[in-house]
């Protein structure tokens, strides 16, 4: 188990953030310690949450990454409203980490590295899925996916098992890229004996200009009833 919070609190939140993924990650009690659920709001008000996973964190600035397509209920959620909410948990140390923000589309070039860094299968899996869209059948889709990959060149011989594009990468979809959730708010949560559990919660201004810069304020703390 980690330790309760320290007495003053740490200035900023993202600093324990990232010792305790780098200790889930450690411990490797669950497959994909960077899981990660993001709460949406659709343009009528509707929330939606579902699970993606946490790619990158920047501590000094305060935001985090998680990559997904543009046009998914998701992307479409974001487009009406920025306003995006984050959870972790991590059951086998105790803790729970919340997050407030807004979410911002990562530039160009930094979707296009991570692109690039992933196995060629899932660079075509981007292609091939019109995610949250409804589905005629897995047939259809994985038919769909191979003729896209074939627009781009890939050889008629591929598969779902072996895709091998000539240079070696394929292009990123423009429909397929990350997000950056500025953090506004950020709660950290440690178990505690008799469900007394240690709770706090950071707060900073945030604002996002129309060049999609953000310009935070500093950090204020203060710790929560459980
Ligand atoms: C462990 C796990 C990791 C996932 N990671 C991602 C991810 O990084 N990006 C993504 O778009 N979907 C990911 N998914 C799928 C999403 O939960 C979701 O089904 C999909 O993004 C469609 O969501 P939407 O229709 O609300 O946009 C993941 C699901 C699980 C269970």
């Amino acid at each position: 188990m980690i330790d309760l919070l320290p007495t003053p609190l740490p200035d900023n939140p993202f600093e324990t953030l990232t010792a305790w993924l780098e200790e889930a990650t450690l411990r490797a009690h669950q497959p994909n310690p960077n899981a990660m659920t993001v709460a949406t709001v659709d343009a009528d008000g509707t929330p939606s949450i579902r699970v993606v996973l946490l790619k990158a964190l920047v501590t000094d600035l305060g935001y985090l990454v998680f990559y997904t397509n543009y046009q998914s209920r998701k992307g479409q959620a974001i487009a009406a409203n920025p306003q995006v909410a984050c959870c972790l948990h991590w059951d086998a140390l105790g803790l729970q980490v919340r997050v407030e923000g807004i979410a911002v589309p990562s530039p160009g070039e930094e979707s296009d590295a991570y692109f690039a860094s992933r196995d060629p299968a899932s660079q075509l899996g981007a292609w091939g899925s019109d995610q949250s869209r409804p589905l005629v059948s897995r047939e259809a889709l994985i038919a769909q996916t191979l003729a896209r990959g074939r627009e781009l060149g890939l050889p008629e011989s591929t598969t779902l098992a072996e895709v091998n594009p000539p240079d070696g990468v394929l292009p990123r979809p423009a429909h397929w890229g990350g997000y950056r959730v500025w953090a506004r708010a950020m709660e950290l949560w440690v178990d505690g004996a008799a469900r007394i559990h240690d709770r706090a919660r950071w707060e900073r201004p945030l604002v996002i200009a129309d060049d999609d810069q953000a310009q935070p304020g500093a950090w204020r703390a203060q710790r929560l009833q459980p």
